[in-house]
């Protein structure tokens, strides 16, 4: 690979030198209602707005544009569930008419531009055309991820005060159906704002029992408004500036961020992205093996392939058991993607089941030309093995829900630079990405400090969090000046390549999701028997990194002890989720603390996972780190003592 045969230091170059030209160009890609009045006004929002006076709609551009250029008959959507036992093609012209429909639906049930609808949905093609649907009709829509418990829901609907409710009778994972409906009922019998309407799409696994009044069949209300007509032909114009999404996402407590995403800048960031990042041209199909609860989901599920012209592929399994680690190379070759967009830990489980990649002979994958990876560290090992095994490019990208596309990369489209395993390569257009210390002073390569973003931030990017301007600027503007925090740290070489080590604030990655140990937290400390309590991650072979509760009893609690460990373990999946994957509570006579009360996390963590230690000179009492080590041992978890 010659770095000098890449477009990209020419394309960083040229945005530096104009950063306005530079997307303004990319935006002519897009097809406007009326034409921003520039790229950019530095004075409008909290550190300017993307593509002001621009009048547009998302769901024009991701489906009637391509039907209006000769794209009709082609895939949109493939919708492939092993777990249902169902693939299902969905042409672009399909793509639109359900859409119609859909969006005559909602204005059925009163839903007007402006309106947030929430979507607690499986991996169904519904879920794709209920987005494009409330895009459509200017609806704000919050997709919230299936894996999550009723509570978090409910939280998630206080916030975004929907009118309507998209939901499914389930989910369905491996071996096991996820009843999605009574969490939805006692996600709204929790909540202080009660919506409308429901509008449940009745799965031929489960049938969920419908409130009268409130619920509505999904499938008879679209063949009534077939037989009537009701489709909204038209999109609706909105601003580029108006938000076309809300997703909520972890944050250091218990209550969830409302990351706001707008559609011009939106639409053209991840148009950018798919040609000049995956190097993907319309009419290919792509595929991003994540959840529309996720970001990943939202941008490389739905909204880029198909503002692209791509076809999208929709898979409703895993990468392992359904019904083997070789699912995700039949996909490839059945439907000739080009490029899989993934988690790492997915590579890791299909490493784990079939380490020689045996499964892999049976398949044509002549297509696949790039492996993506994202939402994780991806660790070395796992890279080398899905290189040698594919024999194609294995390409880490990072970046977060906050950002929807990626701050850091390796531009397939621009030409390919070199690949140093362990980083994801160097920014992209748009990201003035650096590394500083706790003073906002910059460091030299090599040094380990906070990343930070120089403001303005790119297109897509939250512009602020829902209905808390305050929360977005204290949380990721007001550390350091002029930069947005990423919150996490790394470093960068002398090339520029950016390695992310990990996160400076109490968020963790559990198989590529992200979730809040400050959140789990204050789950714990709602058990009647715990007086405190902290939860770790800790180092796991297969998802990175899993939760480790620690909890303190309260004195005089005189049941046993792993008992109340058990029952906490069930707390954390009955308040937040299966999705947690909190299976380890450790009851411990007391936690480690320095002697101004800060609980030693950092210590705690490098013991649980293993790592050598030292004594830290602040702490009140060293005898408890040995406590909890043994604590640790007896559970099978950690090695080195001090
Ligand atoms: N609805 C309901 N429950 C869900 C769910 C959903 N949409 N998604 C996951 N869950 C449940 C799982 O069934 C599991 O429950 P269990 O404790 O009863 O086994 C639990 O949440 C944890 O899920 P997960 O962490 O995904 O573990 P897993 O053992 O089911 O699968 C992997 C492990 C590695 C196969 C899977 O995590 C994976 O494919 N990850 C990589 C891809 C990805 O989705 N990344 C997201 C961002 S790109
Ligand atoms: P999410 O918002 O769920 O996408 O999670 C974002 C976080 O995941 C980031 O802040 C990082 O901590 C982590 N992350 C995502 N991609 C990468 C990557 N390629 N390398 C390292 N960490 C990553």
């Amino acid at each position: 690979m010659d770095v000098r045969s890449s477009r990209y230091h020419e394309a960083y170059a040229g945005w530096q030198r104009d950063p306005q030209g530079f997307w303004a160009e990319a935006a002519a890609d897009i097809d406007w209602f009326e034409k921003p009045k520039a790229a950019f006004d530095p004075n409008a929002g909290i550190y300017g707005r993307w593509f002001p006076g621009g009048v547009c709609n998302t769901c024009f551009n991701a489906v009637d544009r391509h039907v209006g250029t000769g794209r009709g008959e082609q895939a949109a959507i493939i919708y492939d569930s092993p777990v249902a036992g169902a693939k299902r093609t969905i042409s672009y012209h399909r793509l639109l008419t359900e859409t119609q429909v859909l969006a005559g639906m909602l204005r059925d049930l009163g839903i007007e531009k402006g309106d947030r609808v929430i979507l607690y949905m499986p991996m169904v093609p519904e879920a794709v055309i209920a987005m494009l649907a409330c895009a459509r009709i200017g609806a704000i829509h919050s997709v919230v991820f299936g894996g999550f418990a009723a509570r978090e829901l409910a939280t998630r609907i206080d916030d975004a005060r929907p009118k309507v409710i998209l939901s499914a009778s389930c989910g369905l994972e491996p071996g096991r159906i996820v009843h999605y409906k009574p969490l939805l009922d006692e996600a709204i019998a929790l909540c202080r704002h009660k919506p409308a309407t429901c509008l449940i799409l009745q799965r031929p696994q489960a049938e969920a029992t419908m409130i009268a009044g409130r619920d509505h069949d999904w499938a008879r209300m679209r063949d009534h408004a077939l037989v009537h007509a009701r489709s909204v032909y038209d999109c609706v114009p909105v601003e580029a500036t108006d938000p076309l999404y809300i997703l909520y996402t972890s944050g250091t407590t218990g209550r969830p961020k409302g990351v706001v995403r707008d559609n011009g800048g939106h639409m053209v960031a991840l148009k950018w992205s798919m040609k000049y990042l995956y190097g993907v041209e319309p009419g290919e199909v792509y595929w991003a093996a994540s959840d529309v609860g996720w970001v990943v989901g939202h941008s490389y599920i739905v909204y880029a392939p198909l503002l692209h012209g791509c076809t999208s592929i929709l898979y409703e399994g895993k990468p392992v058991g359904t019904p083997d680690a070789g699912a995700f190379w039949r996909v490839i070759s059945e439907h000739g993607c080009v490029a899989l967009f993934t988690a790492p830990t997915a590579f890791r489980a299909i490493k784990k089941e079939d380490p020689q990649g045996k499964l892999l002979a049976t398949y044509d994958l002549s297509k696949f030309r790039t492996l993506f990876l994202a939402g994780e560290r991806a660790d070395p090992d796992t890279l080398i093995w899905a290189e040698r095994l594919l024999n194609i490019p294995v390409i880490d990208h990072w970046w977060q829900t906050e950002t929807g596309w990626a701050i850091a990369g390796n531009p397939v489209g621009l030409g390919m630079l070199p690949i140093k395993h362990g980083s994801p390569t160097v920014a992209m257009p748009g990201y003035d990405v650096r590394i500083v210390d706790e003073a906002s002073r910059e460091v030299g390569a090599n040094t380990m400090g906070s990343i930070v973003v120089k403001l303005p931030l790119p297109p897509a990017c939250l512009p602020t969090l829902w209905e808390a301007d305050e929360r977005f600027k204290e949380g990721y503007l007001a550390e350091f000046p002029g930069y947005y925090k990423t919150a996490d740290a790394g470093f960068k070489d002398e090339d520029g390549y950016i390695f992310v080590m990990g996160r400076t604030d109490d968020i963790i990655n559990v198989a590529g999701h992200r979730l809040s140990t400050g959140g789990m937290e204050e789950v714990l400390a709602s058990h009647p028997d715990v007086a405190e309590c902290a939860v770790l991650g800790v180092k796991d072979a297969l998802k990175g990194e899993v939760p480790c509760g620690f909890i303190v009893l309260k004195s005089g609690v005189n049941r046993p002890p792993n008992e109340i460990e058990r029952e906490c373990v069930a707390l954390i999946r009955d308040k937040v989720g299966p999705v947690a994957a909190f299976k380890l509570a450790i009851a411990v006579e007391r936690l480690p603390k320095t002697r101004s009360g800060k609980i030693l996390r950092g210590t705690m963590k490098k013991i649980a996972d293993g790592e050598p230690w030292t004594m830290p000179a602040t702490i009140d009492d060293p005898a408890i780190l040995e406590e909890i080590g043994s604590a640790l041992k007896g559970k099978g978890v950690g090695a080195k003592t001090g």
